[in-house]
């Protein structure tokens, strides 16, 4: 028989650890750390029966070259999304761009998912653990509860008809370490690859969902204050919505989310939407 495992010194049945382990899953805990940090580049490896010291990492020679003096790394993305002229082109420039740090950790660039075509637009946050690991935004457990917010309302990412359909993608398209926030300065360096995105995919209406997206869109956070409001953003009519990871933390505020789906809807239904 083996012994309970422990936990801070306390003995913890079988249940309650994996119950622990699972809500350190929840909260983004991806990978297993020790009381003190090891420096894995100064490590011995073994390969082929042989240890051999680890080389440093070649640079790729794709890699862009410094930025000018004075230059902040990724004061070019204005430049980049410019130019592209469609949106084949634009994730080829955004995957490419080398502003932000958080690309190295995510195993997938993240882009967008839908039907381009659609009069709605969603903006959210940053792909989570799922969406990095399959590339497609909001595929987890708050992109299901998307699915059937809007499914609701008789929309849906899947439909060829662009009347029915949804447009999909992040502010950020790389994961943050841990599920973080993303940090302003990660929210600027990829508001013009947001902003032409937007352009390129020319919806009726944009939803933001959550705070960055509303920080990215109008420069406010605040959701709970700004949700359920129809404003401009992009130059197009847009609401602000909670997100649903949100909504899945706080069932009691999927009413409020209803009335705005609801509210989504009927401007819809109004054909053209009139400006707000
Ligand atoms: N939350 C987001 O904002 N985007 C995703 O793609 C997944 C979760």
């Amino acid at each position: 028989m083996t012994a309970d495992p422990t936990w801070n010194g306390v003995a913890l049945d079988a249940a309650t650890a994996l119950a622990l382990l699972d809500w350190q899953r929840e909260m983004g805990v991806d990978e297993p750390m020790l009381d003190a940090p090891v420096d894995r580049f100064a490590e011995p490896i073994r390969e082929a029966g042989a240890e051999i010291a680890r080389q440093p990492a070649a640079v790729p020679p794709t890699a862009a070259p410094p930025p000018p003096p004075g230059q902040a790394p990724g004061a070019d993305a204005a430049q980049m999304a410019a130019r592209a002229g469609t949106l084949a082109e634009l994730a080829a420039a955004q995957q490419a761009h080398e502003g932000l740090d958080i690309r190295k950790g995510a195993r997938s660039f993240v882009f967008a998912d839908g039907n381009p075509a659609a009069r709605v637009l969603v903006l959210g946050e940053a792909p989570g653990e799922e969406e990095d690991r399959q590339g497609r935004p909001f595929v987890g457990r708050a992109g299901q509860l998307l699915d059937q917010m809007f499914a609701a309302i008789g929309l849906s990412r899947t439909a060829p008809d662009p009347d029915a359909a949804l447009y999909i993608f992040n502010v950020l398209p790389w994961r943050p370490p841990g599920n973080r926030r993303p940090e302003q300065a990660e929210i600027d360096a990829m508001l013009p690859f947001v902003a032409r995105h937007v352009e390129l995919a020319a919806p009726e209406i944009v939803v933001l969902l959550g705070n960055a997206a509303a920080q990215a869109a109008l420069g406010q956070q605040g959701i709970l204050r700004l949700r359920g409001q129809w404003t401009t953003a992009f130059g197009r009519p847009a609401l602000p919505m909670t997100h649903p990871a949100y909504l899945l933390r706080n069932p009691v505020a999927k009413r409020e989310a209803w009335a705005d789906l609801l509210s989504l809807k009927v401007r819809l239904m109004q054909g053209q939407p009139a400006q707000p």
